[in-house]
């Protein structure tokens, strides 16, 4: 997650392994590095929904940050995670609490969660720092973002550190939670289906600032066979 976060490691840049040996194809090993003037991985596995993730230390400070190491893994019951790429202070409040909040991050909202990343110490509110105010939420303490039209509430169910094929462990963590309470506008209800592309969602490309904005016309379908 270099790109996203300076503090993250960063990938070899090197030179590309011996795999890039066709003339259309450019291949490589990771861990040789990829051989290119930017690492492609992130632009690859994208765009990617953003986690916005608001929490407390369990002392009444709040903490509010993006993370695009972010999905859904399961419906019933319903259960999302995010990858801290380092002990964040995301990661640590979660940890402490067992608790989150999963705020949608619309275009309006773009800007606010971008400043919400700022590299700053734990004592620094990121839900002023943003401008957006800080909720209550329902049935846990972690704030909501009081302008994101959709929001989820989450208690913590797995935290996982990642490791290597070889078993090395890697200073990332898997934080999982099982959505307990779901808040949604109910203008984003059309005849009481959720219409994702009504909410303007904003969702991560790569490189060092890219991101897409899901419109209706990007929209097709395709039913599944049965
Ligand atoms: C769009 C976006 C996505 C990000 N995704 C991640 C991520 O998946 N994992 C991560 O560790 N940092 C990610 N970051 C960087 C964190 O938001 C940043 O390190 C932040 O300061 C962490 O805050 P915290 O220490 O309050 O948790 C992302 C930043 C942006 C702008």
């Amino acid at each position: 997650m270099s790109l996203d976060d300076p503090s993250a490691p960063a990938r070899p840049a090197g030179p590309a392994a011996p795999l890039a040996a066709g003339p259309a194809t450019h291949s490589y090993e990771p861990r040789l590095g990829h051989g290119l003037p930017h690492d492609p991985f992130n632009a690859i596995v994208g765009p990617r929904p953003i986690g916005w993730i608001g929490t407390h230390d369990g002392h009444g400070r709040h903490n509010l940050a993006p993370y695009s190491f972010f999905n859904a893994f399961n419906y019933v019951p319903p259960i999302v995670g995010f990858a801290s790429v380092g002990a964040k202070d995301t990661l640590r409040n979660a940890q402490t609490t067992g608790e989150f909040t999963w705020n949608l991050v619309t275009r309006p909202l773009a800007e606010a969660m971008n400043a919400s990343s700022a590299m700053v110490g734990p004592e620094v509110d990121e839900f002023a720092l943003a401008g957006v105010t800080p909720l209550a939420a329902g049935l846990i303490q972690a704030p909501r973002v009081a302008e994101s039209p959709v929001s989820f509430e989450c208690r913590v169910t797995q935290v996982l550190q990642l490791q290597t094929a070889a078993g090395e462990t890697v200073p990332t963590w898997l934080v999982l939670g099982e959505v307990v309470a779901v808040h949604i506008a109910r203008q984003l209800l059309v005849d009481g289906v959720y219409d994702t592309a009504a909410a303007q969602p904003v969702v991560r490309g790569g490189g060092a600032a890219d991101y897409f904005e899901i419109t209706p016309a990007a929209r097709f379908r395709l039913y599944r066979p049965r």
